[in-house]
């Protein structure tokens, strides 16, 4: 049986492709960065009741001597990864004169370093096997710029290049690399907003109302699926319409 490991899902938008990718039949590697992320949630037994296998793999995916570990104890366990799902982020909003150097730093090596720590370590394992998805989670803010995310929004346009790289770089053995950019989400992340922020989000978008996590893990189904066998270097909006 196929393998998905999924970065950061414990819970929010990473838990639902956790769970959607169950239901599709795949085994799942979850992972986040401490084990009390998973405290008091049920991602695990989610999963389980699908029939499929599921782990859970702690580590900082920012940290490569980590991640390389990880990849290896997950191959042991599973034998093989399939599908990467790049989701893990993190937000340190402020306007750029005000944003210090540790929140840019923190930042770009969390949502950024870790895209390359991944794709480097799975996309050799799927090399060798000649067959596998990477999806990463880019943003809006990625594609648009977003006051106050001058760390985010460089962190997900430089997923935006990575993601070709990877598609250009690993295309002749069978791998794909796409990214979703998610406009407005009711995860966590977007409920630290203001409500004024959460206000003049919504009077952006077409279908003027939040997206739900399950909207962003159909999609990575589809990436993942073999109805996307020849879709690769892609940016697909899941944003109810906004900015067009
Ligand atoms: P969230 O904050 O609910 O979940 C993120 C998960 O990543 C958490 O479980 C967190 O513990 C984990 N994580 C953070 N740092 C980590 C690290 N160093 N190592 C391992 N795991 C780590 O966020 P949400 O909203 O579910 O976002 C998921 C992805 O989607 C992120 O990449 C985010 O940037 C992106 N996104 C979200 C949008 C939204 O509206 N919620 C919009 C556009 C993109």
């Amino acid at each position: 049986m196929a393998t998905a490991l999924i970065t950061g899902s414990a819970r929010g938008i990473g838990a639902a492709i956790a769970l959607r990718l169950a239901k599709d039949g795949y085994n799942i590697a979850l992972n986040d960065i401490s084990e009390d992320m998973f405290e008091g949630n049920d991602i695990m037994d989610k999963i389980k009741a699908e029939g499929v296998e599921c782990e859970k793999f702690i580590c900082d995916v920012s940290d490569y001597a980590q991640v390389e570990q990880t990849v290896k104890a997950i191959k042991e366990r599973f034998g093989s990864i399939e599908v990467l799902v790049n989701n893990a982020g993190i937000t340190r909003d402020g306007l750029m004169a005000r944003m210090s150097e540790e929140q840019y730093d923190m930042v770009v090596a969390v949502n950024q370093k870790s895209v390359f720590n991944m794709c480097k370590f799975v996309g050799s394992m799927m090399m060798r096997q000649r067959c596998g998805r990477i999806i990463n989670l880019s943003s809006v803010a990625g594609v648009y710029g977003n006051p106050g995310q001058m760390n985010y929004s460089a962190t997900k346009a430089a997923i935006i290049g990575m993601t070709k790289t990877v598609a250009k770089e690993l295309g002749s053995r069978g791998i794909t690399c796409n990214a979703v950019a998610p406009g407005f989400i009711k995860t966590p992340m977007t409920d630290k907003l203001t409500d004024a922020q959460k206000e003049a989000m919504i009077n952006q978008v077409a279908m003027k109302r939040y997206g739900e996590v399950e909207e962003i893990a159909g999609v990575v189904s589809f990436l993942a699926s073999p109805d996307a066998s020849y879709v690769t270097g892609q940016v697909i909006e899941i944003s109810g319409g906004l900015m067009m």
